[in-house]
């Protein structure tokens, strides 16, 4: 069945080709239309293109549909071409020639957008959600381990005491700014494009306003190309936040392999949550952390992908912004999946709390032993050329004393501040305070 049938057939190869994988991904974008339709209808209403009745009859089939697909109830059929489709056919099937009449001031092109603004909305309010607790794990796991030093390096060169406090809360601080950018993409998804119709407007009196105060949008597309321009727009910044998330935790996947290693043995990952090989019997591999680090690389081109698929296509609606569903659907779950499996795995990890121990790291110490030094008043490029002195000779011994006080440093780890910071952030998202 299709909407702009003009009695004639499709070939069926030209069909399916265009229909791609749309009865799929359209599924998730059905509880979604239908919540569209229902501020569309209630608006048609209000400027008289409905009668109460038939509002009545038209609400009472969405919701029936709602619930079936809440209950898990629902298909897109095989000859529908998408959810918008099945749902005026459904309610044409049930309520008669009503059902026909839902689409007047509107087109599957603001339709869709409609659909794919409040998905966005929800994705990513979710995804901020679960990168909350991912930080939360990251932060008392910061405090747990304050005390604990490990060595800092810089060119992958022992440098100066850092400590496992530190190197847990930066990735927790790093990922406040991440969730910076996922509140960028919500905002971008949070402007209402209905009434847009295919993408210049409608000769009805549609009141937009209206349909934005029933979905709950902050604001409105104003301008009705601006409105269709947004198909890729949000996008291209939920793609961002996709990108800064995956970095993020590839990141610290390459961190935690390196630390785990034999040669660095910072920290060691219990041996259920690792893999063996099919030959050397020894081998417990950190193969979660290696996949989370590829998927969070391959996620890092959704940007990429996002960009080609829309560059220079010219104005107003292209069949080509379809295939943006198939990039960025999977990439949202992808990602939850890799945010949830590092907080489960974080959790598991053991730190071992002797590294500085070994003589192998007592260079780390030489800032100290100059700062030592400037302190009881000798200039500071004076002390720095004492203490290198003593390495060259090879008789530097370090006072393993560490003593940081500053904001931000292995002895003041501004927890506390952090969390405010990402509090700010998501207030951002859940305005109202209604985050789990
Ligand atoms: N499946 C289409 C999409 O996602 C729906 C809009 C179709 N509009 C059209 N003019 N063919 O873009």
């Amino acid at each position: 069945m299709k909407l702009w049938d003009k009695g004639f057939d499709i070939d069926a190869w030209v069909e399916r080709f265009t229909v791609g994988d749309d009865r799929r991904l359209d599924l998730a974008l059905a509880r979604h239309d239908v919540e569209g339709s229902m501020a569309h209808i209630r608006m048609l209403e209000s400027i008289g293109l409905l009668t109460a009745d038939e509002l009545t009859a038209l609400l009472g089939g969405l919701r029936q549909i709602a619930d079936e697909i809440e209950r898990g109830q629902f298909v897109i059929e095989p000859d529908v071409e998408d959810i918008h489709s099945q749902v005026e056919l459904l309610l044409t099937r049930r309520l008669g020639d009503v059902g026909k009449k839902i689409h007047s001031g509107r087109s599957r092109n603001d339709q869709v957008l409609v659909d794919l603004k409040l998905f966005y909305r929800d994705a990513l309010r979710t995804l901020a959600e679960h990168v909350r607790h991912l930080f939360d794990r990251l932060q008392s796991l910061s405090e747990a381990h304050r005390g604990t030093l490990m060595p800092g390096y810089t060119h992958l060169q022992v440098a100066t005491p850092s400590s496992f406090g530190l190197w847990l809360g930066a990735y927790a601080e790093t990922l406040v700014d991440d969730v910076r950018l996922i509140a960028a993409a919500y905002d971008t998804a949070n402007q209402n494009p209905l009434g847009s119709a295919a993408g210049y407007g409608s000769s009805f009196p549609l009141d937009r306003e209206m349909t934005t105060r029933l979905l709950g949008f902050e604001s409105l597309h104003y301008n009705a190309i601006a409105a269709q321009m947004s198909r890729g727009k949000t996008e291209r910044a939920t793609a961002c936040a996709i990108n800064a998330v995956a970095s993020t935790l590839a990141r610290l996947a390459m961190d935690i392999c390196m630390f785990n290693c034999q040669n660095f043995g910072f920290i060691t990952l219990p041996k259920e949550y690792t893999t063996g090989s099919s030959i050397m019997p020894h081998k417990k591999n950190p193969d979660v952390w290696e996949i989370l680090r590829g998927r969070c690389n391959r996620l890092q081109s959704v940007i990429n992908e996002v960009s080609l698929l829309t560059t220079n296509l010219p104005l107003g609606y292209n069949r080509d912004l379809q295939l943006l569903k198939d990039i960025t659907f999977p990439a949202l779950t992808d990602l939850l999946q890799c945010v949830d499996m590092a907080e489960f795995m974080l959790r598991h990890i053991e730190v071992n709390g002797h590294i500085l121990d070994n003589p192998i790291y007592d260079h780390l110490f030489t800032v100290e032993d100059v700062n030592r030094l400037v302190l009881s008043g000798v200039p500071f490029r004076e002390a720095y050329r004492q203490v290198g002195a003593q390495v060259e000779a090879g008789t530097y011994r370090p006072n393993r004393t560490v003593a940081h006080t500053h904001l931000g440093s292995i002895g003041n780890l501004a927890t506390g501040r952090i969390a405010e910071k990402m509090s700010r952030v998501m207030a951002r998202l859940f305005p109202s305070g209604e985050e789990d």
